[in-house]
């Protein structure tokens, strides 16, 4: 009689991140805009963050975490047949900052493209990972969450210089027929919403010019209240039906690697699981909201510390610009 097939799933066989040495704790902020350590620390539970230098592009991070997880991989970059950076701060618009990572990473004839989901960009980078490694389409994907947002903050804007930081985490994807890897992911988008976080200039639609610079189009805005609210409601409903579609019982997650947006919101959302704070991966009191670089930063130091152990259900989950939110259900 035949065997029945084996499931082929992916699996994050390695993690890796990078952040910048320069910290700019709340206190520094403090001599920069009308803002306090309190206000920032009660409103969104950030204490400090990482800020590029002035020679630093998002392709630098990148690098730098692509070399860990490759190390922890044990392989050389020649093993990797595709790369997938998610950043909203490429160094450039073209070319991409996947193709300057190839380049740094010495590797030739591989595909290698951006993909803008703003702060679920890892997620969706998974998704999309988790697809051609099932086909056995590609046999190992780098997936980077890379970004330098703070060269695009406002200084004298204080609803969102306070929030961003800068830094990168990456993972080496492998096809395997054993019972773990990504059981699932969700991505969901709202361009409606589209005009609650933007960054108006420098693209067709308002090309640099005196004028976008004068109007300030070349920094991020955000509807942080209305943006907070809609946050809420979808990751609550994201992280229930996840779970659900899965038949997966709350008490059986093992950790929530949430988004490092605001404390508040993550809070909200392991209270709609019923999971207690333990169970859940904060580190955005010490990076600030790194976009699609928080989750692999915050997978990197929960693998590194032993929060994540071989066997463990891992539920990744994001909300940002587009308006974009996402999921991925994981068994470590
Ligand atoms: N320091 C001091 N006061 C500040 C401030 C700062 N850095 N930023 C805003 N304020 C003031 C506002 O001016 C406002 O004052 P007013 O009441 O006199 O008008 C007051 O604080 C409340 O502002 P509000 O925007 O309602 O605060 P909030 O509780 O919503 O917190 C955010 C603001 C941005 C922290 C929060 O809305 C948030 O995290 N939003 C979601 C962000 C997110 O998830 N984005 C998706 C990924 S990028």
């Amino acid at each position: 009689m035949k065997e029945p097939a084996k499931t082929i799933r992916s699996r994050i066989i390695a993690t890796g991140a990078y952040a910048p040495s320069k910290k700019l704790t709340n206190f520094d902020i403090e001599k920069i805009v009308d803002t306090s350590d309190e206000w920032i620390v009660e409103r969104t539970g950030i204490k400090e963050r990482r800020t590029c230098g002035t020679h630093e592009a998002a392709s630098d991070l990148a690098f730098e975490a692509s070399k860990i997880a490759l190390k922890n991989a044990g392989l050389k970059a020649k093993d990797i047949d595709m790369i997938i950076v998610a950043s909203v701060s490429t160094d450039m618009p073209f070319p991409s900052t996947a193709c300057i990572l190839q380049d740094r990473l010495e590797i030739k004839n591989t595909p290698a493209f951006d993909l803008n989901a703003a702060c679920s960009g890892f997620i969706y980078s998974l998704s999309i990972a988790d697809s051609f490694i099932r086909t056995l389409t590609y046999k190992r994907i780098l997936i980077v969450g890379a970004e330098a947002l703070t060269k695009f903050l406002d200084w004298e804007d204080r609803t969102t210089c306070v929030l961003f930081g800068d830094g990168a985490g990456a993972a080496i994807l492998e096809a395997t027929d054993e019972d773990r890897g990504v059981l699932s992911t969700k991505l969901y988008a709202d361009g409606s919403l589209g005009d609650f976080i933007t960054l108006e200039g420098g693209g067709s639609r308002n090309p640099a010019s005196k004028d976008t610079l004068k109007k300030k189009q070349h920094f991020i805005k955000m509807k942080g209240n209305e943006t907070f609210k809609v946050a809420v409601r979808a990751l609550e409903n994201l992280v229930i039906d996840t779970l659900k579609e899965n038949n997966i019982k709350p008490s059986q997650l093992s950790i929530l690697i949430p988004h490092q947006a605001n404390l508040r919101i993550i809070q909200a959302t392991a209270s709609r699981l019923g999971l207690s704070m333990d169970k859940v991966m904060l580190n955005l009191e010490r990076y600030g909201n790194t976009s699609a670089a928080s989750i692999p930063i915050a997978l990197d130091e929960a693998v590194r510390t032993g929060r994540v152990r071989a066997g463990d259900i891992v539920l990744l989950e994001a909300f940002g610009a587009g308006l974009t939110w996402a999921s991925a259900l994981i068994k470590w």
